[in-house]
C-alpha cells in the first residue's frame, strides 16, 4: 500500500493561514520552482529551473503497511520562509546563512497525518516526509517510492550503490546508463548545463538512500533504501520524520561545493558545552601498517609500542601538531578478520598506556584512541560506556572508529540498524566529551551541525588504497570534491611524501596485502599531496606519512603553518574530474590548494580573497614543471597583496599549495 496513492483523488484542497492555493514554492531568487501535484493515482512533484523543465513529474511516498490516508483525508497547505544567520564551532565556514521558502502539504484523516515538507533555497531544494500514525505502535516501511525523473540527458559522476561500503571508484556515465548509484550523485545536464547533486540530509533512525534506475536506459532514478535481513527497509515510531531528500543546484561546478545546504537542513547544536571540541592536525602510527612494514599485533614489527609512541609525541610537539593516533595500541588485533573480538580497554603488552598518556599530557599533545570493531557491533556497543569513560579518564578527546568487517546477523552497514549504531556512538561519545573520526562509516548527512563532536569520517577510497591496490588516480581526486566531499569532511589521511615507497621497498620483510604491492605508489606529485591538506577538508587533518619521511623535508613547513581550524572557505575554480582550486582562511592566514587530473594545467587565480590592507608572504609549494618529476617540489616565497594574480602551473597529476601569512 502506498502512503500517497489512495488519498489523492478524493482529497479537497484547503489552504490554511495563507492566501496561496496552489502547491508551488520558489527559491528566494525565483530561479527554482517546485510543484506538488495530485492525480487520481499518486502524489507527484516536478521542478523547473529558470522556467525550463528540470525534473518531470516524479512519484512521492512510501510503500508502508498501514500508512494510507483515507480517501476523505483533509489536505492543507502551509507556507513559511526563513532568512537567518547562524554560527558553528568549527566547519569550512563558521558563519552560515539559512535562506529558504517552505511549503508543507498535509494529508490528515482520523488515524494518519502525513506531511510532505519542501524547502527551496537558491542552491538546493529538499523535501522530507513526516507522519503521525495515531493509535499505532510503529510503522513498517517496505519501500520508498521517491523518484527523480530527469527532464533532459545529463552526465553523472557517482559510485555504485553498495549497502556496506563507499570505498569505490567513481564512474562518469550518462544518467540513463546508471543502473544504481550511491549519493552524493553529481551531474550536469547536457543542454541547459545545470549542475546538480542528489543526496540526503539529517539521516537518523532510517536506512541510507541509494538510487536505482526505474527501468533500463531510463532517465528516472528512484530511491532504494538499504534493507534489513528480513527485507523490511525500516521500522519507525508511529510519529516520525524522514531524512531530507536533497537536490543541490549550481550554475557552475564550484557552486556545488560553495553551499551550506547540508548543514542548513540539520537541527541546531544539541550540546550545551562545545569547548572541548577542537579541530586539530594529527600524525599517527598508521601508514607503516598499510605499507606492510609494521603490524597492528604485538611482535617484532608492532607499530604501536611505547617507544614509537614517545617518538610520535615528540615529533608532534616539535612541529605544531596537536594530536597523535596509535593504531594497534590495544589487544585483540589477532582476531581481526576472525571472531572480531577486540578489547577496547586493555593495552597491548608493549604499549604502556599510562606513561604514554602522561607523556602526551606533559607535552601538551592530544592522545587519540582507536577502536577497530571489525563490524562486531554487539560487543562494541556493550563496551562503549566503559571504554569511553576510560578514555576520558586518560584525558583523551578523540576516538577513531573502524568497521572493517561485515556486521553480524546479516545486517548491512548502511541499514537502519547501522545508522542507529553510528548515531549511538556519536551520542555516547558526546557524553564523555569525545570527538569521533569514523572509518567505514554511514554517509555524512550534515549531522555535525547537531552533534559537532562528529568531526570527520572516511566514506570513500582514502589514502590506504594507495598502499595495497592500484590506488587513487589524480582524476579520482578531481571528482572527490564534487561528489563525496559535498556531504562533508573526509578523513582521507593525506600528505604522503615518500610517494614511491622507497623506505618500504628497502625493507625485505615487508608484508604485501591483496597480492603483490611492489608496483603500488602514490599517483600524484608531492605538491599535490600538500595541496590535498587544503582541498580535502577535515577538521581533524592528518599528516599520514611515517614521521621519518617528514624529517628534514622543507615541504613539511606547509603542515607546520597549516591550521585545521578554519573560519572561511571558498572553491575558487574547478571542473568535475579535471581540476580544483580551494582557499581557506584560519585566523589571519590563508591556505590555497589546487590540483589537476592526469593533464598538466595552468590556472590564473586572482588573490581578491585576501584582506585588502595587508601585505602577505606567500610560500608557494609547486610542481617541477620543467622535469615533471613528481618527487621534485619547488618552494618559493614572494610578497603578494589582494591586487595580485597567481599563476599556478601544475604538472600532470600535480598541484600547488600556498600559505599566505601577513607580513610582520
Ligand atoms: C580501515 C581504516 O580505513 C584504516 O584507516 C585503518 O587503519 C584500518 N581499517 C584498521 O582499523
Ligand atoms: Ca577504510
Amino acid at each position: 500500500m502506498k502512503i500517497t496513492a489512495a488519498a489523492a483523488a478524493a482529497l479537497v484542497l484547503i489552504t490554511t493561514g495563507c492566501s496561496q492555493k496552489t502547491p508551488v514554492v520558489k527559491s528566494p531568487d525565483g530561479r527554482i520552482e517546485f510543484n506538488l501535484s495530485r492525480t487520481d493515482s499518486a502524489l507527484t512533484y516536478s521542478v523547473k529551473i529558470d522556467g525550463k523543465d528540470f525534473i518531470l513529474p516524479s512519484l512521492l511516498g512510501f510503500d508502508a503497511e498501514g500508512l494510507t490516508p483515507a480517501p476523505d483525508a483533509e489536505m492543507t497547505l502551509a507556507f513559511d520562509r526563513a532568512d537567518t544567520v547562524w554560527h558553528q564551532p568549527w566547519g569550512e565556514n563558521k558563519e552560515i546563512r539559512d535562506h529558504y521558502n517552505e511549503m508543507a502539504m498535509t494529508l490528515a484523516d482520523s488515524v494518519l497525518t502525513m506531511t510532505v515538507r519542501v524547502r527551496v533555497f537558491d542552491d538546493v531544494y529538499a523535501f522530507r516526509y513526516e507522519w503521525d500514525a495515531a493509535g499505532r505502535d510503529s510503522v513498517t516501511v517496505m519501500d520508498e517510492l521517491t523518484q527523480f525523473a530527469f527532464a533532459e540527458p545529463a552526465t553523472s559522476w557517482s559510485i555504485p550503490a553498495n549497502f556496506d561500503s563507499y570505498e569505490m571508484e567513481y564512474r562518469e556515465l550518462p544518467v540513463d546508463s546508471v543502473i544504481n548509484a550511491n549519493t552524493p550523485f553529481t551531474f550536469v545536464t547536457d543542454s541547459t548545463k545545470v549542475f546538480g547533486s542528489i543526496h540526503e540530509a539529517a539521516l537518523y533512525d532510517f536506512p541510507e538512500m541509494t538510487l536505482l534506475a526505474d527501468s533500463a536506459a531510463s532517465r528516472t532514478m528512484r530511491a532504494n533504501l538499504a534493507p534489513m535481513p528480513d527485507g523490511v527497509k525500516a521500522v519507525t515510531p508511529a510519529k516520525f520524520v524522514t531524512p531530507w531528500r536533497t537536490m543541490q543546484i549550481g550554475h557552475k561546478a564550484t557552486d556545488l561545493i560553495n553551499s551550506a545546504m547540508i548543514l542548513n537542513l540539520n537541527e541546531p547544536c544539541k550540546l550545551a558545552d562545545v569547548s572541548w571540541i577542537k579541530p586539530q592536525k594529527y600524525v599517527g602510527i598508521w601508514w607503516g601498517m598499510h605499507l606492510g612494514t609494521q603490524v597492528w599485533t604485538v611482535g617484532p614489527r608492532h607499530g604501536a609500542t611505547t617507544e614509537n609512541a614517545i617518538k610520535y609525541i615528540d615529533f608532534a610537539a616539535a612541529n605544531d601538531i596537536q594530536g597523535v593516533l596509535f593504531e594497534g595500541w590495544n589487544e585483540g588485533w589477532e582476531n581481526w578478520g576472525g571472531n572480531q573480538h577486540f578489547d577496547y580497554i586493555k593495552a597491548a603488552s608493549d604499549f604502556d598506556i599510562d606513561s604514554v598518556a602522561s607523556y602526551a599530557k606533559a607535552k601538551g599533545i592530544e592522545l587519540w584512541a582507536h577502536n577497530e570493531t571489525g563490524g562486531n557491533i554487539p560487543e562494541y556497543e556493550a563496551a562503549l560506556d566503559s571504554a569511553f569513560a576510560y578514555y576520558q579518564s586518560l584525558g583523551i578527546h578523540t576516538v577513531k572508529t573502524g568497521y572493517a568487517g561485515g556486521f553480524k546477523g546479516g545486517y548491512y552497514h548502511h541499514s537502519q540498524y547501522g545508522v542507529r549504531h553510528y548515531q549511538k556512538v556519536v551520542e555516547t561519545a558526546a557524553r564523555y566529551q569525545l570527538m569521533i573520526d569514523a572509518h567505514e562509516p554511514i554517509k555524512e548527512t550534515g549531522i555535525r551541525r547537531t552533534w559537532p563532536n562528529m568531526m570527520t569520517r572516511e566514506g570513500a577510497r582514502g589514502m590506504e588504497w594507495n598502499a595495497w591496490s592500484a590506488g587513487n588516480s589524480a582524476d579520482y581526486l578531481c571528482i572527490l570534491p564534487f561528489a563525496r566531499l559535498l556531504s562533508g569532511p573526509m578523513d582521507y589521511t593525506p600528505g604522503i611524501f615518500d610517494i614511491n615507497y622507497k623506505r618500504a621497498k628497502a625493507d625485505p620483510g615487508r608484508i604485501e596485502w591483496n597480492g603483490p604491492n611492489g608496483e603500488c605508489c602514490i599517483k600524484t606529485t608531492i605538491a599535490r599531496q600538500i595541496a590535498n591538506w587544503v582541498i580535502i577538508y577535515s577538521p581533524l587533518q592528518m599528516a599520514a606519512d611515517q614521521i621519518e619521511n617528514y624529517e628534514g623535508q622543507p615541504g613539511f613547513q606547509f603542515f607546520r603553518d597549516f591550521n585545521a581550524d578554519c573560519d572561511w572557505s571558498e572553491a575558487l575554480q574547478g571542473e568535475i574530474g579535471k581540476y580544483i582550486a580551494v582557499v581557506r582562511r584560519a585566523g589571519d592566514r590563508y591556505f590555497l590548494g589546487a590540483g589537476t587530473n592526469s593533464e598538466a594545467r595552468t590556472l590564473e587565480v586572482p588573490l581578491t580573497f585576501l584582506d585588502k590592507d595587508t601585505v602577505y608572504t606567500a610560500a608557494i609549494y609547486a610542481d617541477d614543471v620543467k622535469t615533471n618529476n613528481p618527487e621534485n617540489l619547488i618552494i618559493t616565497t614572494r610578497e603578494v597583496t589582494s591586487a595580485d594574480t597567481l599563476t599556478i602551473d601544475m604538472a600532470a597529476t600535480g598541484g600547488q599549495a600556498v600559505t599566505f601569512i601577513p607580513k610582520e
